[in-house]
């Protein structure tokens, strides 16, 4: 593979190179503190929310260069013969290494060069239980003379409010306090204080940078460090050895920069520590600083972090199929995305606009996808979403930790995705007390998910409560009534497809994956229904789910697909007569997820469309063709080029519902041929993919655009890998959880002749062999539990906390 590689057991992904086609990067962090960080070093960190609290300075602005990072700057004395100065990451100072490598692991990130005789080994972490960054490094003096070294470590602060920060740029610094403690031997880094709208607070944070080396000299100010008309690639303070201290920065650029100075006998090798960090008040930085200055420390909290995330990653669910690149992703990194997608959602990376706090719809599925490896995590992000729900049904479109429920209009689908995370976490624990769990209703300003009610004074409120079960009643009530003249669900401010932003806007435009998303929802509402015996609620939800699955039936089926939605001025789109966007996948694939297809005998139909128009070299587009002009009735999804983003790309996490489809169809083959088209670790062409080899991209560029078809974009902080990771655990290979145990309902592609999964489920530990000698898609022959047949596909529970053997026999 160009510029990197897996290790060997497949949980570092070795970059070999420093100039990738873009930065490639990782994510460092436990609940409250993170850090991104690229190949180069480059990236910035934050504390507990990616906008309100962000510590240093990068924007998506700077990803052609990937700077500022976290950089150590060399520089050997004036006087020196041959003095060379370098920086011991590629950036900023780009001095070709003699050798490179960067190994992005599970919880860290080491990047190594060599040059001039000097090896360098930083490996930056987020320790699992303090809220800091720390650079663990070793200096190794390869050559037979002593070697003696200013080595500059450097950090760029932004600290405060991200987006402020964006628009205010000449004022924001304006707040900025910046020194050198002297008592401390450390840098603060400080705002007075930031204010969201006239919302203003006092900024109680502080920033700190600090090292166990000597200090020798201090820098906070910029301007003074780099010099007129330069960058941290040309600082003047370095290359001229123009460095001066600057104990304070007052409403300026800051920085935190330390001179120390290390000596390096012939073969020679030394360790030390930079901390970076932010914490509420000083006191507790102080603390972390003098914890971690301590290099035999910080090597133990290394090797914890190392071992709770492997212990994460691995001790659950493990795969074994023919195909070792599918392997390498669901048992390390697929899961690895998962956790930091439900960690940080959809704020944070190279790409994404870091405005901070969690979606809805994103938490339910990201929650629901990491159920089979940490229900823990999903409980809590359940009752969490719950409390987002508002007395009449509606919700919130998320929160974030640091400034609550998120108020802007809600998009119309929210009400359709709690149902089947709560679903999957009783599934998956055998616990349906979760059900009665009693939660708080929110009041705010918004009335019917689309109102503002003029009388409302003040921000969030709570408003009485209710047991999760009644929050998703009214949930899913307020979804089947919300509807428009054909009966079918309003499209409001957009569905899942947040781009189709105008196409509801005067209430009247309906979506017809929103009712499909819905049919599947009310039929999982009266299984939980069954399961707390409430008979009559069953029966209702039922009918409603037969209701809105013959509305769908009778007004959305355009001859070999099923119509996406119609616009407020009652024109259909995604069918043959509409100019462009005739077919979107979304609609498709939710026909068969919803059984909707299946109710009306159109699956056939439904999958012989999306191959004939929608498959492509690079995979399954949302739709067909791509928007090549703008359509106001629509929205934004027809502004984006060709090919990008909802217009038309090959959108991983909506092709991944049609794997499911295609899986829940028999169609092994198909399914697996249109998971291998965007695997990232697949694709053939990284100059033209250009993103992580690691982990999923948000999408592909589409085949209509000019140039860029199968470009990977927006990388990381997506919901496909929520969907890659049930896509081939649970419908693939098949093993699923369900109320009464384990199914085993492998749909595969015909050549895999045998395959196994390790599923660890409810206290007990299954080792699941499944043979398919006659190369089937689908159907099992015979199913086994430690050697006595068992009937059908389910497996029920033993509960003796043991290892058990499955063997499950396709035909
Ligand atoms: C992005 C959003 C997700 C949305 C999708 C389609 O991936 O994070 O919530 O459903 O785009 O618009």
């Amino acid at each position: 593979m160009k510029y990197g590689r897996f290790s060997s057991d497949g949980l570092e992904f070795i970059v070999t190179q420093p100039e990738t086609p873009v930065p490639w990067i990782n994510y460092l962090t436990n609940e409250k503190y993170c850090a991104v960080i690229s190949q180069t070093a480059g990236g910035y960190s934050f504390f507990r929310d990616c906008r309100t609290d962000r510590i240093l300075r990068w924007a998506p602005d700077y990803k052609n260069i990937d700077r500022p990072g976290r950089y150590i700057y060399v520089r050997e004395p004036k006087g020196t013969k041959g003095a060379k100065i370098w920086s011991l990451t590629y950036q900023p100072l780009r001095v070709k290494p003699d050798r490179f490598e960067c190994r992005h692991g599970l919880g860290y990130t080491t990047i190594q060069t060599s040059y001039s005789g000097i090896t360098s080994e930083i490996t930056y972490f987020v320790p699992a239980h303090d809220d800091c960054e720390v650079w663990l490094v070793t200096l190794a003096n390869e050559t037979s003379r002593e070697r003696k070294l200013e080595l500059y470590p450097y950090v760029e602060w932004l600290m405060g409010d991200y987006h402020e920060e964006l628009r205010y740029r000449n004022i924001m610094n304006l707040y900025n306090r910046m020194w050198f403690d002297e008592a401390h031997r450390l840098i603060w880094g400080w705002k007075t204080a930031f204010w969201q709208g006239m919302n203003i607070k006092e900024f109680k944070n502080y920033g700190f940078f600090a090292t166990d080396l000597d200090v020798k000299g201090y820098a906070t100010r910029k301007m003074e460090f780099l010099g007129r008309y330069n960058t941290e690639e040309r600082p003047q303070a370095i290359l001229e050895g123009a460095f001066e201290d600057t104990p304070l920065c007052s409403g300026e650029d800051g920085i935190a920069c330390f001179k120390t100075i290390v000596k390096l006998g012939p073969k020679q090798s030394k360790e030390f520590v930079v901390i970076l960090g932010e914490t509420e008040g000083q006191a507790q930085a102080l603390g972390l600083v003098q914890k971690y200055r301590d290099v035999g420390r910080a090597r133990e909290a290394l090797a914890e972090t190392r071992e709770l995330w492997k212990k994460r990653i691995c001790d659950n669910i493990v795969v074994d199929t023919p195909d070792k690149d599918l392997n390498v992703m669901v048992n390390a990194w697929v899961k690895y995305q998962v956790y930091i997608c439900n960690l940080w959602s959809r704020s944070p990376s190279f790409y994404h606009e870091g405005s901070g706090g969690r979606g809805y719809r994103d938490s339910c599925q990201d929650s629901e996808a990491i159920c089979s490896i940490n229900p823990d995590l999903t409980r809590k992000r359940i009752l969490q979403v719950t409390s987002l729900i508002r007395r009449d049904g509606t919700s919130a479109p998320g929160w974030s930790d640091t400034t609550g429920p998120a108020g802007h209009r809600p998009n119309k689908d929210h009400q359709v995705w709690l149902t089947a995370t709560v679903r999957a976490y009783i599934q998956e624990t055998g616990d349906a007390s979760i059900l009665k769990e009693y939660v708080s209703y929110l009041k705010d300003k918004w009335v019917g998910g689309w109102e503002v009610d003029p009388n409302f004074k003040g921000g969030a409120q709570r408003d009485g409560e209710g047991t999760l079960f009644e929050h998703l009643e009214k949930n899913l009530d307020f979804c089947f009534n919300d509807v428009g003249e054909r009966g079918l669900p309003l499209l409001g401010h957009a569905d899942w497809n947040d781009a189709i932003d105008a196409a509801g806007k005067k209430h009247k435009g309906e979506s017809v994956w929103l009712a499909q998303a819905l049919v599947r929802s009310l039929r999982y509402f009266a299984q939980l229904c069954a399961l707390t015996g409430e008979k009559e609620k069953e029966q209702e939800f039922l009918d409603k789910a037969k209701t809105m699955a013959e509305r769908i039936n009778g007004v959305c089926w355009d001859g070999d697909w099923y119509t996406r939605g119609f616009t407020d001025d009652g024109v259909a789109f995604g069918v043959k007569a509409y100019d462009e966007g005739k077919i979107f996948i979304n609609s498709q694939a939710w026909a068969v997820l919803s059984g909707v297809a299946q109710d009306a005998g159109r699956l056939e139909k439904v999958v012989k469309s999306v191959d004939k128009y929608l498959d492509g070299k690079h995979g399954l587009a949302l739709f067909y063709p791509a928007f090549g002009k703008f359509h106001p009735e629509l929205g934004r999804i027809s502004m984006f080029s060709e090919g990008t983003k909802e217009n038309a790309a090959v959108f991983c996490h909506a092709a991944h519902f049609m794997i499911v489809a295609y899986c829940m169809a028999g169609k092994g083959q198909r399914a697996y041929e249109s998971l291998c088209k965007i695997m990232p670790n697949k694709q053939k062409d990284y100059d033209l993919y250009k993103a992580e080899p690691y982990v999923y991209a948000e999408y592909l560029v589409g085949p209509e655009n000019p140039y860029r078809y199968g470009e990977g974009q927006f990388t990381w902080i997506t919901g496909t890998s929520g969907w890659a990771f049930m896509a081939a655990t649970e419908w693939l290979l098949g093993v699923r959880r369900d109320f009464e145990g384990l199914r085993v309902d492998p749909c595969l592609p015909p050549d895999w002749k045998k395959c196994a999964v390790r599923r660890p489920f409810r206290g007990d530990v299954y080792d699941v062999t499944i043979e398919n000698p006659n190369g089937v898609e689908k159907g099992v022959v015979e199913l086994t539990l430690d050697g006595k047949p068992v009937k059908g596909d389910l497996i029920k529970p033993v509960g003796d906390g043991k290892t058990h053997k499955v063997r499950c026999l396709m035909g």
